[in-house]
């Protein structure tokens, strides 16, 4: 391809000609239309707008093809023929509720978005989904012995959520997994049935270690696994010193690697872990510990992608697990730890997705280990499992409006064409005026290296002070026009877009400024680049006609969603609605359960936002009811994590401002709104306010 761009002084002067013909014809510039969230900052722009009737060619199932939906959402969302999504939150239940209603809902009762929402009972259905799977699994092999379920706390640490999975998980056992003492003083408490296991990973101080054998001392199933030499000497220091004999677990790194995003966890990269040749000689050196040996351990790492390597893995540790029986070692659990995966729906991240069902997995691990124990004649040891991922990220969803919208101006008619104005930006001009005219991929690409390498030159004239600023905006206008239809002639010839066209769409697409801090609330894409699915939560059967990227409230150009889930060749944009003046635009963020509600960090001191946790309720009109609302944090909670005191930031603005007083600079009405709009902004969240929130003026 092409891009210098061929400019004739003729075909300019003509373009000039037919843009004041059009001019004289009357056709209509674009309205403004940007500002989205009453009361939120108007950027400076005008966009092309698009009309608000539904497009008949366009129905809900469209948009589920687009936000890629079949992948990620079944069983809980789906798009209601309404075009707005839908929520059930088991599979199979007969109703589902109606996710804008329960914003409109949340509003009604004070609690505005950017809002998390929380369905507990998704939370209980994927505990007996899993639950299930094993127990199909085991019968389907013939396992002699049974499954147990631990949630490890780090995945969604909030009490909410650990009390829900541990009370669904009553019947069958459920226990928990924690990595540090922090999390085992939250876990322990929870022992109240002694049926629970308690497995604790991590690095373990010796404080660590210490509260776990009180725990066997209370007649609880803690069990402490061993995660390298140094620290089975710190275990048996204290054991010794105790005069106790405590249950151990040993953790152990296998060869069965993860190719996925989170992988990391075999040997020979294995953070933690005892290799099969330490722990060989380990145990050689201290026969005497295989009668306390009752659980081995393995974690490939999260999102494990390929079922092959975690049946493989499952394998190696049956035949260590074996082997150590063999040797007598007192094993009764086999711990598989986590990684069962879910589906995003990343499509430019099809490696790391998995491509496997809950059965599936449980299937997987269940025959691989059957297999060994019986070729082995071993009996069947408990398999634990530790999945976080797959119960907690469906529950929770993050709502988000969008504050504003910035169009990238494009050419309209009626535009005052400079009388110098130059070759290039005549014949931009002329090419924005025409129309449409590149009717396949080759002419399109043409045209489009020909307008960039016009565009450059006005570009390159203004930079060294030879064209005026008024046509270099004119100039740049035209070709946006010119870019954004010939790439559309390019989207719809199907081949891949190049990669230098794609980051020009990129940089023509709309920026969309939302109210949420990527850093606070999507950790995971701003560390890892995950791609969380986002779509509206409304007008799903409208034709979506432009293209976005949001960006958040922080001031970092990091700070925005660079990765979309969608079957737009080009992930890098989200395809939207163009916004309605005056009607908020809300955007759901979903599978927002696992991990990040706890990697989150409060960069620009922007906090936790408002919580709902709602239930269905057959009773209730709407089929649902907010059976808990958390307020957000506030500024002056966000400054106290920061080492701020509330009372002497007040007392330091009250000098200030009586000072001012004092000398006759400020009336002491005026001083009085003063101070009580900063005691105001210390009690309000941390995200944008809209309306009357700074108080009357002073
Ligand atoms: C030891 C251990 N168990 C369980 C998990 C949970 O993994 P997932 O959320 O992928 O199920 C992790 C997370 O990495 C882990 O390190």
């Amino acid at each position: 391809m092409s891009w210098t761009g061929d400019v004739s002084h003729a075909r300019a002067t003509e373009a000039v000609e037919s843009g004041a013909r059009a001019a004289e014809l009357g056709e209509r510039g674009t309205p403004p239309v940007e500002m989205v969230h009453p009361g939120a900052p108007q950027f400076e722009a005008a966009g092309t707008g698009s009309s608000p009737v539904p497009d008949s060619a366009w129905a809900a199932g469209d948009s589920g093809k687009l936000y890629r939906i079949g992948r990620w959402g079944p069983p809980y969302f789906s798009i209601g023929a309404r075009g707005r999504v839908a929520v059930r939150t088991a599979p199979g239940v007969s109703g589902s509720i109606d996710l804008p209603a329960i914003v409109e809902e949340a509003r009604r009762r004070g609690v505005e978005s950017p809002l998390t929402i929380r369905f507990p009972e998704i939370v209980r259905s994927q505990v007996a989904r899993l639950q299930g799977a094993f127990g199909d699994a085991i019968t389907a092999v013939g396992y002699g012995n049974r499954h147990l379920g631990l949630y490890p706390i780090k995945v969604n640490p909030l009490r909410h959520v650990v009390e829900e999975i541990l009370d669904a998980g009553r019947d069958f056992g459920m226990g928990l997994e924690c990595g540090s003492r922090a999390e085992l003083a939250a876990a322990l408490p929870h022992l109240r049935d002694d049926r629970r296991l308690l497995v604790c990973n991590g690095v373990k101080d010796e404080a660590m270690l210490a509260l776990a054998m009180d725990a066997q001392r209370l007649g609880r199933q803690v069990i402490p696994v061993v995660q390298s030499p140094e620290e089975f000497a710190v275990f048996r220091t204290i054991a010794a010193r105790r005069g106790e004999e405590p249950m151990l677990g040993v953790r152990i790194g296998l060869s069965g690697w993860n190719p996925g995003r989170w992988d990391g966890c075999a040997v020979p990269d294995a953070k933690f872990g005892l290799s099969p040749a330490d722990l060989l000689a380990l145990l050689e050196r201290f026969p005497d510990v295989l009668p306390q040996l009752g659980l081995l351990h393995f974690h490939l790492g999260s999102q494990i992608a390929d079922l092959s390597r975690l049946r493989h893995a499952a394998g190696e540790a049956a035949q260590i697990h074996a082997s150590l029986v063999a040797r007598g070692a007192a094993l009764r659990y086999l711990d598989l730890g986590g990684g069962l995966g879910i589906e995003y729906g990343d499509a430019g991240a099809s490696a790391a997705e998995p491509d496997y069902s809950l059965t599936d997995y449980a299937h997987a691990v269940v025959s691989a280990v059957n297999d060994v124990c019986r070729s082995r004649s071993v009996p069947p040891p408990v398999l634990v499992s530790e999945s976080g991922r797959a119960l907690t990220a469906h529950h929770a969803m993050l709502i988000v409006p969008v504050l504003a919208v910035r169009e990238r101006r494009g050419f309209t008619v009626g535009t005052r064409i400079p009388p110098q104005a130059g070759d290039a930006t005549l014949w931009l001009v002329r090419q924005a005026l025409q129309g449409p005219r590149a009717r396949d991929a080759a002419g399109a690409s043409d045209l489009l290296g020909r307008a960039h390498g016009a565009f450059g030159k006005v570009g390159a004239s203004f930079a060294e002070g030879r064209v005026a600023l008024e046509e270099y905006a004119l100039a740049e206008r035209a070709f946006v026009t010119v870019a954004r239809r010939t790439i559309e002639v390019l989207r719809l010839g199907g081949d891949p877009l190049p990669a230098r066209v794609e980051s020009l769409q990129r940089s023509l697409a709309d920026r969309v400024l939302c109210d949420f801090s990527v850093f606070r609330s999507l950790p995971d894409h701003w560390g890892s680049g995950q791609a969380f699915p986002v779509m509206p939560i409304d007008r799903l059967n409208e034709r979506p006609d432009r293209r976005g990227i949001l960006v958040d409230l922080t001031c970092d150009a990091d700070g925005r969603i660079d990765r979309y889930v969608s079957s737009d060749p080009d992930t890098s944009v989200l395809p939207m609605h163009a916004p309605r003046p005056g009607v908020r635009t809300e955007l759901a963020f979903f599978l927002m359960g696992a991990y990040e509600d706890v990697l989150g960090a409060p960069h620009n001191l922007l906090g936790r936002v408002p919580e709902i946790h709602v239930r269905t309720d057959e009773r209730a009109s709407q089929g649902f009811r907010i059976e808990n609302i958390i307020p957000p944090t506030t500024v002056a909670d966000v400054l106290t994590q920061m080492g701020y005191r509330e009372g002497e930031l007040r007392t330091a603005m009250g000098d200030l401002v009586a000072s001012k007083i004092a000398a006759d600079d400020l009336s002491a009405e005026a001083g009085c709104r003063l101070i009580d709009r900063y005691t105001r902004c210390l009690g309000q969240g941390t995200y944008y306010e809209t309306g009357d929130a700074a108080g009357p003026e002073s």
